[in-house]
């Protein structure tokens, strides 16, 4: 099963955002966390600052957006360059229309969803998404405990894609370190957010190494 390692910028030192991401070459995309403090109560950076990161970063960007009103924003993220755009099904008015919108511009397009919304409608719907992203601790900060509670939409996620025979990357996001990713990946997950455990201790190109090896099962 391939394994994909994305380090989160959130625990990045924001005036030296270049050099994390340099940190990090050994990772498979950057994931970038776009708050507006009304979705979530933290606030981070838009369109103009991720355009630079996309301009100086050789790895591509995976774009998650915690905002309202994703209907109107996450085309402009699409079209900066992003490899994939995830908005929130809890945020947005046409889920599907969105995805179809990002997919036109070039980007993959994604659906999150926190801890307490359901997963049972988007497995109906997963022909419109290139990944969906499971909330593993509530949005809005890094430095959170896992909650184990979710993985079964996991795991109905990954019966489903099975199922379907499509590839739809299945991400998690929040507290994921070496012990808690092979939690995630048994329950389905491929695709991994993490960024308190790549960034805040030891050298992240050896704690890259070692979440892929725990993911790898
Ligand atoms: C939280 C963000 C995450 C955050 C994860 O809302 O979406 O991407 O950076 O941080 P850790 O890995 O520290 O839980
Ligand atoms: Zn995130």
């Amino acid at each position: 099963m391939p394994v994909r390692i994305n380090p989160s910028i959130l625990s990045a030192d924001f005036v030296n955002i270049e050099r994390d991401i340099g940190r990090v070459a050994s990772a498979d995309f950057v994931h970038v966390d776009v708050m507006d403090n009304h979705f979530v109560p933290n606030l981070t950076f838009g369109p103009q600052m991720v355009g630079r990161i996309q301009d100086v970063s050789p790895l591509p960007l995976d774009v998650h957006l915690m905002i309202e009103d994703p209907d109107r924003w996450a085309p402009g993220y699409a079209e900066l360059g992003a490899y994939s755009v995830t908005f929130h099904a809890e945020a947005a008015a046409d889920a599907v229309g969105l995805a179809r919108r990002l997919r036109e511009i070039g980007a993959r397009a994604g659906i999150a969803v926190k801890p307490g919304t359901a997963i049972e409608p988007y497995l109906e719907l997963l022909t419109e998404f290139d990944q969906v992203l499971v909330m593993t601790v509530e949005p809005g900060f890094g430095g959170q405990s896992f909650i184990e509670s979710v993985m079964p939409k996991l795991t109905a996620l990954s019966a489903a894609v099975s199922t379907s025979g499509l590839d739809v990357w299945l991400q998690v996001d929040g507290g994921v370190d070496e012990n808690t990713i092979a939690i995630a990946a048994a329950a389905g997950a491929d695709t991994f957010v993490a960024g308190s455990s790549v960034f805040n201790s030891g050298d992240p190109a050896a704690n890259i190494a070692a979440l892929r090896a725990a993911a790898d099962l």
